[in-house]
């Protein structure tokens, strides 16, 4: 594929379904995350790659979340939780693991690790996989963080949702640039 292609036409899909890249493609894939700009070189972005059985072990924690943060929850909403890994095969666990640096804020290390979210999906997307970044409550907490095992300098910035596309082909609409660019000259 073309890499203007790529990056024109990527598009994300919530009907994900097998295959799932191979090991090989999964090494490739990470080489693309890990290429995202990083001030200082601070490599604050790791992955947690869930899959098969891995799924069963996340929704564990996400029933677990969900019981943590409403005691009385009712059922209807455990099974929400439960259900929640299962809408694709393979999911990455976007981490951002803030290290101390006078000149690089927190907030730039999850930035960068956002921009590796985005290689991923472009990377994906070239190997003719897709995904879909979501986030929701199970994010940006410190309660999900404990649960899935992070140090206290580590923060959920959400989940990558990864399979093959198994829904109809979304329409990419038509942008009016001007809408969007200021053009100083
Ligand atoms: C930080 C972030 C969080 C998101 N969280 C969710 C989410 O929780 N649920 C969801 O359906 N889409 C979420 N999205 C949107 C989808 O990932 C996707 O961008 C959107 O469906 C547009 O699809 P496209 O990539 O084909 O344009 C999120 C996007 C970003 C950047």
């Amino acid at each position: 594929m073309e890499a203007i292609q790529n990056l024109i036409e990527r598009t994300s899909s919530s009907h994900l379904s097998m295959p799932i890249p191979s090991r090989e493609e999964l090494n490739t894939i990470y080489k693309a995350a890990l290429r995202a700009p990083d001030h200082k070189d601070l490599k604050p972005s790791r992955y947690i790659e869930v899959s098969g059985n891995g799924l069963d072990r996340l929704s564990e924690v996400f029933i677990n979340f969900a019981k943590d943060s409403d005691p009385n929850i009712d059922q209807s909403r455990i099974e929400r939780y439960k259900k929640m890994p299962y809408r694709a095969p393979l999911i990455m666990v976007l981490i951002s693991s803030i290290k101390e640096n006078q000149g690089v804020p927190k907030i730039e290390q999850m930035m960068s690790t956002a921009c590796s979210a985005q290689c991923i999906l472009l990377a994906l997307n070239a190997l003719n996989y897709s995904g879909i970044w979501r986030t929701g409550e199970v994010s940006f907490n410190t309660s999900i963080s404990k649960l899935l095992g992070l140090e206290d300098n580590e923060f959920v910035i959400g989940y990558l949702y990864i399979g093959t596309d198994a829904g109809p082909k979304k329409n990419i609409q038509a942008i009016e640039y001007d809408d969007f660019v200021s053009i100083w000259d």
